[in-house]
């Protein structure tokens, strides 16, 4: 499936929630250190189970983001598998429909990207560009107290989405990114997030290219009957 992505900015959630989606191709175009500051302030009213607020933001642009992004290239060339997983990303037997989801998508972006299936080195590549935050000028890292369980890591992706509906707003774009959290060590040495910290994921944040094709794709949801049950109306 794919349909134009709407980089015009959101006046309503709702046109928010629906021109949301993975970009992964920015521009060079900065963004101003003070949107991101209120961006993540406004996000910072996202609702937290006893009002925790677990979520820890580490926001890179400049010589900071180019820092990270610099040493994990160097790092990469001795281990391209990164410093060992933080946390198990997918559970180990992915049982359906959630492995055919998952394939499918994958399967659409790379097809979007021109690669073929059996392209290894070509998908590597584009995995890779997770580590340039897909040339985003803005990369955030977030994590969360190691002493946190399942309801603070929801917290985690409530606040997550608030941001990324907000970067809608403002004519911006975002990409969620779980891959960081294979770089956890390599993080903590360059970014300085602590050892009572676990890396959850990052966020690239910046002005989409609209002329990229792997931003042309449009991710496909069940429908509603598959997800929800309505009784008594
Ligand atoms: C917590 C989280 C982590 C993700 N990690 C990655 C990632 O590391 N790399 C990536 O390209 N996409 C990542 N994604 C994007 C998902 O693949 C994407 O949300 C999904 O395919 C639905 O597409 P959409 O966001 O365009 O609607 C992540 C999404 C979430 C919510």
């Amino acid at each position: 499936m794919s349909s134009p992505l709407d980089s015009s900015p959101s006046p309503t959630v709702t046109e928010a929630i629906t021109s949301r989606r993975s970009v992964r191709a920015f521009l060079p175009k900065p963004v101003p250190e003070e949107t991101v500051r209120e961006m993540l302030t406004t996000a910072s009213r996202s609702a937290s189970g006893g009002n925790l607020q677990p979520w820890r933001v580490y926001v890179l642009a400049g010589d900071a983001r180019d820092a990270l992004v610099d040493e994990v290239a160097r790092r990469q060339a001795t281990s391209p598998f990164g410093d060992g997983p933080e946390y198990d990303i997918y559970p180990r037997e992915l049982s359906e429909p959630y492995k055919t989801r998952r394939g499918r998508v994958a399967h659409m972006m790379y097809e979007r990207m021109g690669i073929a299936r059996d392209d290894r080195e070509a998908r590597a590549a584009a995995m890779g560009r997770n580590f340039r935050f897909f040339d985003a000028p803005v990369g955030m890292i977030i994590s969360i107290d190691h002493q946190m369980g399942p309801p603070q890591f929801s917290d985690l992706g409530i606040f997550l989405q608030s941001l990324m509906l907000l970067a809608r707003e403002r004519g911006l774009h975002t990409c969620p990114q779980e891959a960081w959290s294979m770089w956890g060590k390599t993080i903590r040495d360059v970014v300085g997030v602590p050892e009572h910290e676990l890396v959850f994921c990052g966020l690239a944040l910046g002005y989409a290219d609209s002329e990229s094709a792997v931003n042309s794709l449009h991710s496909e949801r069940a429908p509603l009957e598959e997800f929800a049950q309505l009784r008594g109306f």
